[in-house]
């Protein structure tokens, strides 16, 4: 069906629950990027970020309804964004994206997506 959304192709809400769980696993025992995230409690961060993606790709826009327009670059200005925060957020997507057993295309396009919208959000130079 030509109106599905990358949405509704990956199978809607379930999918992207399971897909930022398990990336927040990964975070929560990441030492390098657990001492980013201000808040004690994971679960609210997991939830934006949750939100995010299913608007994104084209489910619900509860998102925007409860933080307003996404400006990720700029909500992510507090946080040091070097290279080596950048892979260590990858590492856990991938691990989450392969947990869900896309079918390839999709898969992809998922992981292009990331991949590119990481690196927008690297906001430090890295040291010499
Ligand atoms: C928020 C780190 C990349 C989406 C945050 C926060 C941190 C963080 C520390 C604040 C936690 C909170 O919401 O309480 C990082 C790091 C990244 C990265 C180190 C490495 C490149 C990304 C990418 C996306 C993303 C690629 C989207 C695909 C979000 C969203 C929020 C958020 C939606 C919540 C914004 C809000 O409504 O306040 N991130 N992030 N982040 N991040 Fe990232």
């Amino acid at each position: 069906d030509e109106s599905q959304t990358f949405y509704d192709a990956v199978g809607g809400e379930e999918t992207f629950t399971r897909l930022v769980r398990r990336f927040y696993q990964g975070v929560a025992d990441d030492p390098v990027l657990r001492p980013l995230y201000p808040e004690e409690d994971l679960g609210p961060a997991e939830e934006r970020l949750r939100l995010f993606l299913m608007q994104y790709w084209g489910g619900p826009r509860t998102y925007s309804d409860q933080r307003g327009h996404p400006r990720l670059r700029m909500r992510h200005a507090p946080f040091r964004v070097g290279s080596r925060e950048r892979d260590h957020w990858l590492g856990h997507m991938r691990a989450a994206v392969d947990e869900l057993e896309l079918p390839e295309a999709l898969d992809r396009q998922l992981w292009g997506y990331f991949v590119y919208a990481a690196q927008s959000m690297v906001n430090t130079p890295d040291e010499e």
